[in-house]
């Protein structure tokens, strides 16, 4: 194994089950002693269980690894600060974190209650800012860190029925963006995945149908591993789907400079112009104006 954990400690958010459960795995295997985080309540958030978290931390202590399991909700600062806390105790060091945990309610805009568009930026958003918070002075002061955030495609292109889910997971990005660029002279790189796997979270879906295999969430976690490691980029996106593994980006075109003068009509006159992205650069190689 070229990528090796040897003496890096891990925090996964969520990894009870589904994805995070194999990001976990992999990481214990390949030498980091790994936290393994988990409210264990249902895909709506709702209810809770410490069981899930402390099996797959035994997985990991029988496979030869070493690891902790933790109960705490991402949404509960004091609690994540308690699970930093702990972690700080016993391995003195945090190294790596994934932002994982999740939930669904997907309601078409028109029928979703706001209640659920809060419980949903809570855990995916305000749950990634709460973990990343709490460990950041922590990377900045060991001069290392890796962070990663599971966006997803319905942040990224939109989804139906997933206005909810999708503000939160492009709000993901751009708060990675900005990290990237905090983040940088200290070493702490931070990149985001938009995963698609057989979950219990698209189980219902159309699509996934016999997807066990195809889509395995084990077929994610190669990408999530090595946005962990010491060859990571930094402020990246990567998708990964059933062995497939491509780049997303955000662009821009060069558009139009239409002066100091510039008017409603001068927009209508240059409208092609201006939407017209078949010249673009990437986020990556932009100039910054403002
Ligand atoms: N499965 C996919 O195709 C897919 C696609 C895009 C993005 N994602 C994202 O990947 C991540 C993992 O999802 P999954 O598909 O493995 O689903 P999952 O439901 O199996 O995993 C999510 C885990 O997060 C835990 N969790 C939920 N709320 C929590 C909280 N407040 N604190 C701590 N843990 C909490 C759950 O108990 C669960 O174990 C999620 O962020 C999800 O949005 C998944």
């Amino acid at each position: 194994m070229t990528i090796s954990f040897k003496d890096r400690v891990a925090i996964v958010t969520g990894a009870g089950g589904g994805l995070g459960k194999q990001h976990a795995l992999e990481l214990g295997r390949r030498g980091a002693k790994v936290v393994v985080n988990d409210l264990g309540g249902s895909l709506d958030g709702s209810g809770s269980s410490a069981s899930a978290a402390e099996l797959v931390a035994q997985e990991i202590c029988d496979n030869g690894g070493a690891a902790i399991a933790n109960g705490a909700s991402v949404t509960d600062l004091d609690a994540v600060q308690g699970m930093i806390d702990a972690t700080m105790s016993k391995w003195g060091r945090i190294d790596i974190l994934v932002n994982n945990a999740g939930i669904l309610r997907d309601k078409t805009f028109a029928k979703m209650e706001l209640a659920n568009w809060h419980a949903v930026l809570d855990v995916h958003l305000t749950g990634s800012l709460n973990t990343t918070k709490c460990v950041w002075s922590i990377m900045t002061e060991q001069n290392y860190g890796r962070i990663v955030m599971t966006t997803s495609t319905s942040g990224l292109f939109g989804n139906f029925g997933q206005s909810n889910y999708g503000a939160a997971k492009l709000g993901l990005v751009g708060f990675m963006h900005t990290l990237r660029l905090e983040g940088a002279k200290y070493n702490i790189f931070t990149n985001a995945i938009a995963p698609i796997a057989a979950t219990r979270m698209t189980l219902e879906l159309p699509g996934f149908e016999d997807s066990a295999q195809r889509l395995a969430p084990e077929l994610v976690t190669p990408a999530v591993v090595f946005l962990c490691s010491d060859k990571a980029p930094n402020g990246r996106i990567i998708q990964a789907a059933g062995g497939r593994y491509y780049s997303a980006d955000v662009r821009e075109n060069t558009g139009v400079d239409l002066g100091l003068e510039a008017s409603v009509e001068d927009i209508e006159d240059n409208i092609e112009a201006i939407l017209d992205m078949s010249a673009n650069v990437g986020i990556l190689e932009r100039t910054p104006h403002r």
